[in-house]
């Protein structure tokens, strides 16, 4: 049940560290990797883009997709892949849910088969303010696989900034259920800005609830907290 926790204020570093995380793990070995969305993952896509790493002959797993945004709508995780890594950093096979489905549960199902046959090596994870991660929202099970998710108000007002309005938010995602995300050997968790210090503050002090997801964390025993809130650098055990 440890926690590595790395805090470091300064955000370049931030990133290059987690860059560093990344590039270690693919010398040794690491072949598919879960990746996530958001606006904590853009400088450290920047930071992979302008690097010499080639992901040819790796794989890439997304986290989740908006249901019913086109594929080419700008706020599409699709999109959002191709514009800030895919493009310039091709992986071999990149896989992601199909926000473009008639059929999102049967796509959910679809893709958590396509889970089972991988082996996520490093998932990379951010941190919703309510502390979901994925699109999985306070009170999913522990047990849950990919599904189909309604967003909450707090989630679709987080992500209003990314649209024109918060109507055009969409309401319902597809996303790897928190067993799906659990079955990853390494996880690292990036949460920068103090609209995330309850959700980490949660996780490192906390008890594990379903009402705060990232609480399960806890439970994983090789995750890495990367973060800028000044908590103390140290290793936690429960
Ligand atoms: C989004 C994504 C999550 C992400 C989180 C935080 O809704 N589905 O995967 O970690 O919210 O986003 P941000 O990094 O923009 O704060």
């Amino acid at each position: 049940m440890t926690i590595q926790l790395l805090s470091i204020q300064n955000i370049d570093q931030l990133y290059e560290k987690a860059f560093s995380i990344l590039k270690e793990q693919q010398n040794t070995g690491a072949k598919n990797f879960g990746l996530a969305t958001g606006g904590t993952m853009i400088p450290l896509y920047k930071y992979i883009r302008n690097s010499a790493l080639d992901f040819s002959h790796c794989n890439s797993v997304n986290l989740d997709e908006y249901v019913g945004l086109p594929k080419s709508h700008p706020q599409s995780y699709f999109s959002f892949m191709r514009k800030h890594l895919f493009n310039t950093k091709p992986f071999g096979i990149t896989y992601l849910p199909n926000g473009e489905t008639a059929n999102p549960e049967e796509e959910a199902k679809r893709y958590e088969t396509t889970l089972k046959s991988l082996e996520i090596d490093l998932q990379l994870l951010g941190v919703g303010e309510n502390g979901h991660i994925g699109f999985n929202e306070p009170g999913t099970s522990f047990t849950s696989e990919t599904h189909v998710v309604t967003l909450t108000n707090s989630t679709r007002k987080a992500n209003a900034r990314f649209f024109h309005t918060i109507d055009d938010v969409p309401r319902k995602a597809i996303t790897m259920g928190i067993a799906s995300i659990m079955r990853a050997k390494q996880i690292l968790l990036i949460a920068v800005g103090a609209k995330k210090r309850p959700a980490i503050q949660a996780l490192l002090h906390g008890e594990i609830t379903e009402m705060i997801p990232v609480t399960v964390l806890k439970k994983h025993g090789n995750v890495i907290v990367l973060t800028d809130l000044g908590f103390k650098n140290t290793n936690h055990d429960d």
